[in-house]
C-alpha cells in the first residue's frame, strides 16, 4: 500500500500550523518524522489518520483520495497511536486491545480475534497485564497497550506519534524492532514523529524534519540528520559522528541562539 500526501495545509485557527506538507511512503517503509515541539508532527499524523480535515492538498492511499474511503474500509488501513491518551476508557487491558480487532469483527469476537490478542499482549511484553484495568498501568505500560492495539488492527500502515516517549531503554529498543520486523517480514509501512534522533537514525528508512509547520528536509537519515539542519531546525550545535558502515549518531553538544550565539 502507497501513501501520497500532497500540499496538505492545516490551521486550527487563522494561523496555519502546516504549510505545503508533501510525502511518500513506500509500501515497506518505515518514515521518522522529526523537528522541535509544535513543528507539527502530531498535526500531520493526525491529518493522514482523519481525526483533522486538512483545508486543502490530498492524501491518497494508493492513488485513491483518502476521504472517499470508507472509515471501517481506513480502519483497516491506518492503525493511529496517539501522543498520549488523557482520557482513557475504563477497560481491562485485553479488551482495550481487542477493540483494535473492531474493524475485522462481526457482531462477536471470535477465537481467532481472541488469539491475536493474546498473541500481540506477549509481542509487547504485557501478557501478565491482560486482566487488569488499564486505568491502573504505570505511562509506560499504556504506551505498550496503545501499540498492541493498534498490532491487533493489523492496518497495512501504522502511524505512530512518539511511540516510545514514555518507555525505558529496553522497552524503546524493543519496541522499535517489533516495528521494524512488522515492516520487513510483513511489508507493512510506518509513519513514526519521534524526538529521540538516535533512534530515528537506527531505526527510519527515511527521514523527514519540520520546523514552523513546514517539511525542511526528506532523505535518509545521513541527508537530514546533519549539523547543519539541527542547529537551523532546533537551535543546537551537534555534533554528527558517521560511523562505518551504520547510521549517524547524534550527540548535542550545546544550545545556541538563532543568530549562532551560544546561550
Ligand atoms: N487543538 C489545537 N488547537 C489549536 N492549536 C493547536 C492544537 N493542537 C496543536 N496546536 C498548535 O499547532 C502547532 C503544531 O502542534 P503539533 O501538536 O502538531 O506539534 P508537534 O510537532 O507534534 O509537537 P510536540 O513535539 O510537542 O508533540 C503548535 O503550535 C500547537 O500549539
Ligand atoms: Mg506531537
Amino acid at each position: 500500500m502507497k501513501l501520497k500526501v500532497e500540499n496538505v495545509e492545516f490551521s486550527y485557527t487563522s494561523v496555519p500550523v502546516l504549510t505545503d506538507a508533501c510525502l511518500e511512503l513506500a509500501q515497506s517503509e518505515m518514515l521518522g518524522i522529526v523537528g522541535p515541539n509544535g513543528a507539527g508532527k502530531s498535526t500531520l499524523i493526525r491529518c493522514i489518520d482523519r481525526i483533522l480535515k486538512p483545508q486543502r492538498g490530498s492524501i491518497l492511499l494508493d492513488g485513491e483520495e483518502l476521504r472517499h474511503i470508507g472509515m471501517r474500509e481506513t480502519a483497516k488501513k491506518l492503525g493511529y497511536i496517539p501522543q498520549s491518551a488523557s482520557q482513557v476508557f475504563p477497560a481491562t487491558v485485553f479488551d482495550t486491545v481487542l477493540m483494535g480487532r473492531r474493524p475485522h469483527i462481526g457482531w462477536r469476537s471470535s477465537e481467532k480475534d481472541n488469539e491475536k490478542v493474546l498473541d500481540v499482549l506477549q509481542m509487547l511484553n504485557i501478557e501478565d497485564l491482560a486482566m487488569r484495568d488499564i486505568n491502573e498501568t504505570s505511562g509506560g505500560q499504556q504506551q505498550r497497550v496503545f501499540i498492541a492495539r493498534a498490532l491487533a488492527q493489523e492496518p497495512d500502515i501504522l502511524l505512530l506519534d512518539e511511540p516510545t516517549s514514555n518507555l525505558d531503554i529496553q522497552h524503546q529498543l524493543e519496541v522499535m524492532e517489533i516495528i521494524k520486523d512488522l515492516v520487513v517480514k510483513k511489508r507493512i509501512s510506518a509513519i513514526m514523529a519521534v524526538h529521540d534522533l538516535n533512534l530515528a537514525s537506527r531505526y527510519a528508512d527515511r527521514l523527514i524534519i519540520m520546523k514552523g509547520g513546514r517539511i525542511v528536509e526528506a532523505g535518509s537519515p545521513p541527508d537530514v540528520l546533519t549539523p547543519e539542519n539541527i542547529r537551523s531546525v532546533y537551535g543546537v550545535e551537534a555534533e554528527v559522528i558517521n560511523r562505518n558502515g551504520g547510521m549517524p549518531y547524534i550527540l548535542p553538544i550545546r544550545s545556541v541562539r538563532q543568530d549562532g550565539r551560544r546561550k
